[in-house]
């Protein structure tokens, strides 16, 4: 014991770490009525440090070139000890993510965490957003399978819809007229190391960073002083909290992967990549589907590439659109049946994103037009913020509320 001691004030006379960890753990204020919603962004990390640590040992065994990559998958579920479990945990995790991303996104809106003073949160948070897709979208083309190819093909032909740099743009980040071996090996190089250690890495720290210089929200969106008894300490109350609520989700994760892996696989990347054979339908993962769905609503293929890419946009813009002087929707009826509405559109859009554009979705219309209509609702919550929380009621808060 007296041992650890010594130890411990050894590294404090040479590093804040007593400090570190009481300024952000043990003695760290956070709100007492914080609910399940706030767990996400703790249950989003977790996640992204087992995709880092499988990925590695991927890296160990995968090879990024057009002849071997296909087979050096097989290889590594057939062969390498525990390489099936390994790639299967790879290969769900993403899943959780984008789930964990969506619902802490959906958590930030509904209770207003990006209102001041929490801007720069919510806009590092979208960068994370971003710089997950495009993780996500480049390591999805490595098992060089027929989904991977097309989609890969798909995505990167959007930018040939830019006017004037369109085209040579995309020979560029292609490295090839087609999607070919040059694409493969970039795409494995920022998937390994700049976009996941680089970027995401980094980000992550950096919005963690903010956050314990704001604070945490809480579901009534009202201020807290630190001092203040409603706050209590981060340990021992939402370390538990958090470990509970990821072991949870780690449990349904497991599930997943030890039973039913298939699940979120898609078949036709079992099929190695043909150039010369397009698959009849080329859908993207299901976390894409409703910004696809969007994309397709416009005719136009720059209008799709520009409201998609809005669709992201709009966001940031959120602290600015929102006028209320209250946060949370719980204490703004309009806000929060307006919100309901855009979560239930955003998963609506997903569905028709997973269909063929002409498919009729019901009495006689098309999963397009569908599609265009939801695309209206969506922007229309944003466009309509500054009208609806310039002019809705607020309700005061309960003292037993909090
Ligand atoms: C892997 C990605 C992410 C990780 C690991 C992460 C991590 C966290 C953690 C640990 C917290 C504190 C606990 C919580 O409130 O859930 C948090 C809070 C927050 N995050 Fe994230 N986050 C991620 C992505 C995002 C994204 C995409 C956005 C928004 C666009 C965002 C916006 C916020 C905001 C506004 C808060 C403060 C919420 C509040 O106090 O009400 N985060 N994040």
């Amino acid at each position: 014991m007296r041992m650890g001691h010594r130890i411990i004030d050894w590294l404090d006379e040479r590093l804040p770490l007593s400090e570190f960890i009481r300024r952000h753990i043990t003695e760290y204020p956070t709100p007492r009525n914080l609910n399940y919603l706030w767990n996400f962004g703790s249950v989003a990390g977790t996640f992204f440090i087992i995709q880092v640590i499988t990925g590695i040992w991927l890296t160990m065994y995968y090879k990024p070139t057009g002849s071997l990559a296909f087979d050096s998958v097989e290889y590594i579920m057939r062969e390498v000890n525990y390489g099936w479990l390994i790639r299967y945990l790879h290969a769900i995790g993403p899943t959780f993510i984008f789930l964990a991303i969506y619902i802490h996104i959906g958590r930030g809106i509904y209770y207003g965490s990006y209102k001041q003073p929490r801007e720069l949160l919510w806009w590092i948070g979208l960068f994370i957003f971003l710089s997950f897709m495009a993780e996500a979208f480049m390591g999805y083309l490595l098992p060089w399978g027929q989904m991977s190819y097309w989609g890969a093909t798909v995505i990167t032909n959007l930018f040939s819809a830019i006017p004037l740099v369109g085209t040579g743009l995309t020979v560029w980040i292609r490295g090839d007229f087609t999607v070919g071996e040059p694409t493969l090996t970039r795409f494995f190089a920022l998937h390994t190391t700049l976009i996941p250690l680089g970027i995401i890495g980094v980000l992550i720290a950096l919005h963690l960073s903010a956050l314990h210089r704001v604070g945490s929200n809480n579901p009534l969106g009202v201020d807290l002083d630190k001092e203040s008894p409603l706050m209590i300490p981060f340990a021992p109350y939402y370390i538990t909290k958090d470990l509970w609520f990821i072991s949870l989700f780690l449990t349904i994760f497991l599930y997943f992967v030890f039973f039913a892996p298939d699940f979120f696989l898609e078949p036709v990347n079992s099929e190695p990549a043909d150039p010369l054979r397009t698959p009849v339908h080329i859908v993207p993962e299901w976390y894409f589907l409703p910004f696809y769905a969007i994309l397709r609503s416009i005719p136009s293929k720059l209008g799709g590439v520009v409201a998609m890419g809005m669709a992201i946009v709009v966001l940031a813009f959120l602290p600015y659109l929102d006028r209320s002087r209250a946060r949370s929707a719980t204490l703004r009826p309009v806000k929060r049946t307006l919100t309901w509405i855009l979560f239930v559109d955003f998963i609506l859009l997903g569905y028709v994103g997973m269909y063929p554009p002409d498919e009729i979705a019901f009495a006689g219309i098309r999963m397009v037009d569908l599609g265009r209509v939801l695309t209206g609702i969506y922007f229309l919550y944003f466009l309509s913020m500054p009208f609806v929380s310039g002019i809705e009621p607020v309700r005061d808060v309960r003292l037993e509320e909090l």
